[in-house]
């Protein structure tokens, strides 16, 4: 054993007093002995950091291989993939061929350049583990089709990524881009290619320079909206020509370094953008060969091939009549449709634009029924004063009947059947509008109806919320708001006789009032006095009140900065999830307020606050550590609350922004999910949802951080977020730690993995008995699994309150019997008096809302508006 370690660090002193042999020879022999190298190449010297081309560090380990240019043929071996000190590879402008190897786990490689030879394909292996790639060239190469691989997510430090030309096939890959990933990336080049598809929304947060994804050569090609640039500040050359890129040019006031714009040959609509024609970085810039209308805007663009300008004259105005036309279909995210029919500047000169009937020089007919428009009806139809008809029948138009179509005093129809408008219709002449086939119409205000309605799970399926109207309450004694909303809830329970309700009690539900004056919330916090502040959000501040009857409620008020665009649809999806969703687990909403400017939202008082103070600020709030079946409790009552809000019989909401700071204690110490205002409804089937990433850094799960996309699976990593912070004590984002210790998550799978250090990651105030272990193991195994990076591998919440119940069960019988009592966990009691049905609010509950102030929690809670 002895003489044998002697032995290797005598040969390995040898090696390097007379450098006779280097780790790599024999994998450099590989190398030499499958490439032909044009003769008198040489690469005849016994030590390979002698050959042309190669270089090597102090230890005599193969640094870099530059054979760039040099006629070399043959392929590349799979040894390459020992170099395991190579920094740069270049063999580019050659005839190689076959497949490239993998270079898995070369974690020092920087530059790999290989364009411009004949290699067949490429090792789906390539990327992992090369962890300081910066650039990668793989232009003008032969690949049989293929996409890029997942492994290429391992190279986060790339800089330049270059695939032109070389038979990449499938969508731009959703999270390939995303700034997270690739923070670095500023080339990414995939032009004359076979891609098609959308380009994806993680784009817009990546921090490219240079965009090339012209000439896509498939039948199919790039398409679909280039609003993604929009966000995208940090260009200064895009190139999208020769795709299939439809609607409009979006605003481009952010983009100022933005030099060199082409957009030729796609189908592109409607108006080009003063923004554009603005911008002062601009040089160079191709439009032609779209379908752009408006008028040819004035500045030096190559505009060589067609559009539908409505003149050819720089900067004419077009007639007004052409730009009604237009704005009411950019209301329409300018459809294709109409941008290839409506040439020229007059829609009366019988040259037949689509949709558009004249009496002489008057547009008195628009008839576009049933050509698949979405969007919304503009309000500019009434500068056709002439209008007697408009059809819009049978297409998938949302939101409501704007009030100026009444001043259309010649209008004698205005059909609008069989689309997905809402709200109050407007007063018309008799006979005049035609609303059926919408199946929301006369609902009102709100556009609540962005979130369907749910059915209640369980036994409460039978009984179901039929129908929910949303209409204009009429000012009344107790509140005198014009705009307060009253919400009636129709038909519960009709047909349900376990429900305990009969047809008459039914009626009763009918016309519960949630919306409460702004009078009455002065009142009840002392006109929101600042010793009642309970915390600050990042949409408001959460104030302590008491209503007249003594029933304690939390108030939280919108800053009115925020009130209107994401502020107004956070408002506007809390409230259609708390009137809709009702279990003993999400914290109960009393009611709303909207006068004015001031957007108000009422909870039920939850005295104890957030699971925060109680596992991060006890001690600075001298409270008692909570002990370990307490804890388990928490989470078991927040398993329960997220599982229902993700089984809501066939539909199911995502909460996306679970967090400890949005989990309420009442006095009972039983948990409440709280903060409703960035919930999803989740798509049917399996498939995710993209959306505009919002939620708290340390909960977010990788693949939404990176590709917006949602499942219920984003909520199940953040509730392991959570069992992680329940088992050590430790915030989900600590920046008071050191690096490797910052990130919750990716810490505790490390002390987890290493049995050993585990057990010093659990919170010192657990006491650990031999009893308690077992059960933190199971809690810590299901964390981990919680947090698994593929949202696949993720358990169901189903499962996760399976486990949890079993140890709940296992540790406390009395706890369990109280928490098991009913299946679902719906709060009947809670239920029936928010509705007004046995007994007052005040004893809805022991349960209580509060806010206390947490302003770390809360800050670092990023909202960047939500998508659809
Ligand atoms: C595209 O790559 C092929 C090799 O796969 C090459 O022959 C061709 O010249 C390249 N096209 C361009 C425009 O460079
Ligand atoms: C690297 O890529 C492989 C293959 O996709 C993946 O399994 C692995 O988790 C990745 N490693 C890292 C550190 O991302
Ligand atoms: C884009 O192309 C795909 C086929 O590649 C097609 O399914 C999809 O509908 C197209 N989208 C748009 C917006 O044209
Ligand atoms: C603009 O010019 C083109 C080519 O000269 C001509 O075909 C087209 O009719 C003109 N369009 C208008 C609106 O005058
Ligand atoms: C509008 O179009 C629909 C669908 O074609 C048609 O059924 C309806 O009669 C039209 N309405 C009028 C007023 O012409
Ligand atoms: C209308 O829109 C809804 C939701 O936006 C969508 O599910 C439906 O497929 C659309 N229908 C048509 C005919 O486009």
């Amino acid at each position: 054993m002895m003489m044998a370690r002697g032995l290797v660090s005598m040969l390995c002193f040898m090696s390097l007093v007379y450098g006779q042999s280097t780790p790599d020879l024999a994998s450099m022999n590989a190398l030499r002995k499958s490439l032909t190298l044009p003769t008198g190449f040489g690469w005849t010297e016994t030590d390979p950091c002698l050959w042309k081309g190669c270089q090597c560090d102090t230890s005599k380990r193969i640094t870099r291989i530059q054979l760039g240019d040099t006629s070399i043929s043959g392929t590349l071996p799979s040894e390459i993939g020992k170099l395991s000190s190579l920094t740069v590879f270049e063999v580019m402008n050659n005839q190689l061929t076959g497949k490239i190897p993998s270079l898995s786990g070369l974690s020092s490689l920087q530059r790999v350049n290989l364009h411009d030879n004949r290699f067949t394909s490429i090792d789906a292996d390539f990327f992992t583990g090369l962890s300081s790639l910066q650039s990668l060239d793989l232009d003008n190469n032969p690949f049989g089709p293929w996409e890029i691989p997942l492994s290429l997510k391992n190279a986060t430090s790339l800089v330049e990524f270059s695939a032109n030309n070389c038979t990449l096939s499938g969508k731009v890959p959703p999270d390939f881009l995303g700034g997270l990933t690739f923070p670095s990336l500023t080339t990414l080049k995939l032009s004359a290619n076979f891609l098609v598809g959308e380009l994806p929304m993680s784009l817009s947060e990546s921090p490219v320079q240079v965009l090339l994804l012209n000439g896509q050569k498939g039948v199919e090609k790039l398409n679909g909206s280039i609003s993604v640039v929009q966000k995208m500040t940090a260009l200064t050359e895009v190139s999208l020509q020769g795709n299939g890129f439809s609607g409009p040019i979006p605003d481009f006031s952010g983009l100022v370094s933005l030099k060199s714009f082409n957009v030729r040959e796609n189908q592109l609509t409607g108006i080009v953008p003063s923004s554009l024609t603005e911008l002062e970085s601009l040089s160079d810039v191709a439009l032609g060969n779209n379908l752009l209308q408006g008028p040819t805007p004035i500045f030096k663009a190559d505009m060589t091939g067609l559009n539908s300008f409505c003149l050819n004259t720089s900067g004419t105005p077009c007639d007004p009549r052409v730009n009604t036309l237009l704005s009411i279909v950019e209301a329409f995210g300018y459809p294709v449709r109409f941008a290839q029919s409506w040439k020229g500047n007059d829609p009366c000169n019988g040259n037949g634009w689509v949709g558009i009937t004249c009496s002489g020089p008057d547009i008195t007919v628009i008839n576009f029924k049933n050509m698949g428009l979405t969007g919304t009806i503009s309000p500019r139809f009434v500068d056709f004063t002439s209008l007697q008809v408009i059809n819009l029948s049978q297409n998938n138009l949302t939101g409501a009947i704007p009030q100026e179509l009444t001043k259309l005093s010649k209008l004698k129809t205005l059909d609008v059947s069989n689309n997905h408008l809402y709200g109050k219709v407007p007063d018309f002449k008799p006979n005049v509008v035609e609303t059926s086939g919408n199946p929301d119409i006369g609902k009102d205000g709100l556009d609540l109806l962005q979130v369907p309605l749910v059915r209640l799970p369980g036994i409460v399926a039978r009984k179901h919320l039929k129908k929910m109207q949303y209409h204009k309450m009429h000012p009344q004694q107790d509140s005198g708001d014009q705009d307060a909303l009253k919400i009636t809830i129709e038909n519960l329970g009709a047909s349900g006789s376990e429900s305990g309700l009969s047809g008459n009690d039914a009626h009763l539900v009918e016309a519960v009032n949630i919306a409460i004056s702004i009078q009455v919330l002065r009142d009840a916090t002392d006109n929101f006095n600042e010793k009642n502040i309970l915390g600050r959000g990042g949409f408001g501040t959460v104030y302590k009140g008491e209503l007249h009857d003594g029933t304690k409620i939390a108030v939280k008020r919108m800053e009115s900065s925020i009130i209107s665009g994401k502020g107004l649809d956070e408002f506007k999806s809390e409230i259609a999830v708390l009137t809709r969703v009702r279990h003993r687990n999400l914290v109960v909403l009393h009611g709303y307020c909207l006068e004015g400017n001031e957007r108000l939202l009422v909870y039920q008082y939850m005295p104890q606050g957030t699971l925060c103070r109680y596992i991060f600020h006890w001690k600075d709030q001298h409270l008692e550590p909570l002990e370990w079946t307490r804890r388990l409790i928490i989470a078991l009552d927040v398993a329960r609350g997220v599982e229902y809000l993700h089984s809501l019989a066939h539909q199911s909401f995502i909460h996306r922004d679970l967090k400890s700071s949005n989990i309420l204690l009442g006095d009972d110490m039983h948990a409440k999910v709280a903060d409703f205002g960035l919930v999803r409804l989740a798509p049917e089937g399996a498939q995710s949802i993209e959306t505009k990433i919002a939620g708290t850094f340390g909960y977010l799960a990788p693949e939404y951080a990176v590709t917006g996309r949602v499942t219920t699976k984003v909520d199940v990593y953040s509730f392991g977020v959570i069992l992680m912070e329940l088992l050590t004590g430790r915030k989900a984002l600590d920046g008071t730690k050191s690096e490797e210790e910052v990130h919750l998550a990716t810490w505790f799978r490390r002390m987890f993995i290493e049995k050993d250090s585990f057990s010093k990651a659990i919170d010192k105030t657990i006491t650990i008995t031999e009893e308690t272990l077992g059960s933190i193991n199971t809690v810590a195994e299901l964390a981990s699994h919680c947090c698994a990076r593929e949202p696949q591998q993720r358990p169901d919440m189903s499962h996760v309150v399976n486990v949890l119940v079993s140890l709940v069960e296992q540790w406390k019988p009395a706890e369990r019997s109280r928490d098991l009592e009913d299946i679902n966990g719906f709060d009947y009691k809670s239920f029936f008096s928010q509705m007004g049905l046995g007994g007052s609010t005040s004893n809805a509950g022991n349960t209580l809302t509060s806010f206390p102030s947490q302003p770390p929690e809360f800050e670092n809670t990023f909202k960047s508006g939500q998508g659809r």
